[in-house]
């Protein structure tokens, strides 16, 4: 081989080894650092900083650096595209090089905490994604330097790929961010459950039990996960502990105080407890009116709490619908850009597998129960699922299935993956079955193509689905070549 073919073979080798390095990590802080260092090594210099473009402010962003120390974050130098030697490449979108005495250069651009004037040489390249300036990253020599030709089409070569890297990892920060604030919401529903309506309930129970008992102190101790607390008390005499105390006592009548449970569905959510400053006797009527008043207070406490978990069951499976897609369009953009039909395949799927979940949220929405009706929701599938892709006929025979959303969600995800291996790996008419068979439920994806080779092993996609249907609906999935492609998963109706 000749030197220079030799040479281009080596810079194929650092092209494809520094982006690979770069790409194995979404955290931007990490792929930053990553491309510093293995920009630097691949090139051989003694430094590599590189900047991000903040594209509002119009601004280069020193971020990482490779060879100097840099630990103030606070004051990043900045600098305008077109501004110093590395936004000269930016702004014009190519190579700039200095071979030595960089900072002389009438284009040098000083900070007072970066120390550049140690450096001769200088090698300027913009980073762009998606024909975007993304960034500009430069490598420097404490020795002068002429970089070659090939040197600077490698640099060039990759600050083109890194660009997508940068992007990928803004993308992960940006859903890392969908994701917490999600979690806020969660955080925020859970504390709400127990307040709001409730409170005006809980009020309304202890004012007329008081009243109707002439009792001066009423109290509502609800179970909890945590415990019996006092929820509510009209009146001011004795210490929570001791109307907790009370309230498990309860039912019983004595001198000072009486209680009751308060009872739901045969099991118990708390107690009513009256309490007297004056030792007194209970009249049968008034005894029986204070089971009646527990009872009916039990029965409002409950709707209550459902009402206001409904509605904000709903409020939430709105808005991770709306997040979900966001996110799925997040990837769609990057689908415009992917990096190779594998990337593109992969890429497609996920976009899939996110939009199926999201049609799950979508259902629970609009339903007022805390299920979902299958039938409906394997039809929405194959509908999404199938644009597209419209030389393959859609077939369903699909009868009324409900599902808690969990269980809706795993089978979601399954039918998801059976139908796209059906138009991937299948010919023909693609069909979906759901239907009771006893106490199971079945649900049947088939293809009028060839089935599954007899050696095919699973890849991601059956994985999923077999472990969804295994763990989360405790059944079985099958793979038949039954006149075509066939798959057939069966598990029991209820969890
Ligand atoms: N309906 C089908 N027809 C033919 N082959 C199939 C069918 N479903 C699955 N297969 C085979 O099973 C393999 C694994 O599928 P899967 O785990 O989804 O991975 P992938 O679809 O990414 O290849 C496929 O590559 C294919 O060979
Ligand atoms: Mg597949």
């Amino acid at each position: 081989m000749s030197a220079t073919a030799d040479r281009a073979a080596e810079h194929v080798r650092l092209l494809t080894d520094t982006v690979a390095a770069v790409g194995s990590s979404l955290d931007l802080e990490e792929v930053l650092g990553q491309i510093a260092s293995r920009v630097a090594e691949a090139m051989a210099t003694d430094a590599c900083f590189v900047y991000l473009y903040d594209e509002a402010a119009g601004v280069l962003e020193l971020r990482a650096t490779h060879g100097t120390r840099f630990d103030d974050p606070a004051h990043r130098p900045r600098m305008r595209s077109g501004e110093g030697i590395t936004g000269v490449a930016a702004e014009q979108g190519r190579p700039v090089m200095i071979p030595g005495q960089a900072h002389l250069d009438p284009r040098f651009k000083g900070f007072p905490n970066l120390p550049e004037d140690e450096y001769e040489s200088i090698l300027a390249v913009p980073v762009l994604a998606r024909d975007r300036l993304a960034g500009a990253l430069n490598v420097r020599t404490r020795r002068p330097r002429e970089f070659s030709s090939e040197e600077v089409a490698l640099l060039s070569a990759i600050a083109g790929q890194v660009g997508q890297a940068i992007e990928n990892a803004k993308l992960y920060e940006r859903s890392q961010r969908r994701v917490a604030e999600l979690e806020a919401l969660a955080e925020i529903s859970r504390s709400m459950t127990s307040s709001l309506y409730l409170d005006d309930v809980l009020r309304d129970i202890s004012a007329s039990t008081c009243r109707a008992l002439r009792a001066q102190e009423c109290a509502v101790v609800l179970d909890s996960e945590d415990g019996p607390a006092v929820a509510y008390r009209s009146g001011v005499g004795r210490a929570e502990e001791e109307l907790i105390a009370m309230a498990a006592r309860a039912p019983f009548a004595a001198e000072t105080a009486a209680a009751e449970p308060l009872s739901w569905k045969q099991g118990r959510i708390g107690s009513l407890v009256v309490s007297c400053d004056a030792p007194r006797t209970w009249a049968p009527e008034e005894l029986s009116l204070l089971r009646t008043v527990a009872h009916q207070g039990a029965a409002a406490v409950e709707s209550a709490r459902s009402a206001l978990r409904g509605l904000l069951a709903q409020e939430i499976h709105h808005r991770v619908k709306n997040n979900l897609q966001t996110v799925a369009s997040l990837l769609r953009l990057q689908l415009r850009s992917a990096g190779g039909p594998l990337a593109e395949k992969a890429l497609r799927e996920s976009v899939n597998r996110i939009c199926s979940i999201a049609e799950v949220h979508d259902l629970l929405t609009s339903s007022r129960v805390d299920g979902v009706d299958c039938a409906g929701l394997v039809g929405r599938l194959q509908a999404m699922l199938g644009t597209g892709v419209p030389e393959r006929p859609a077939r369903a025979q699909l009868q009324p299935v409900p599902l808690s959303g969990d269980r809706a969600t795993a089978l979601a995800l399954v039918f998801c993956e059976l139908h796209s291996n059906a138009v991937e790996h299948g010919a023909g008419a693609v069909g979906a079955e759901l239907r009771r068979d006893g106490g199971d439920v079945v649900l049947v994806v088939t293809d009028e193509g060839g089935g599954p080779a007899a050696g095919a092993s699973d890849g991601l996609g059956l994985t999923i689905a077999r472990t969804l249907v295994r763990d989360q609906l405790a059944g079985t999935l099958e793979l038949v070549a039954d006149g075509g492609g066939k798959a057939v998963a069966r598990f029991p109706a209820e969890s």
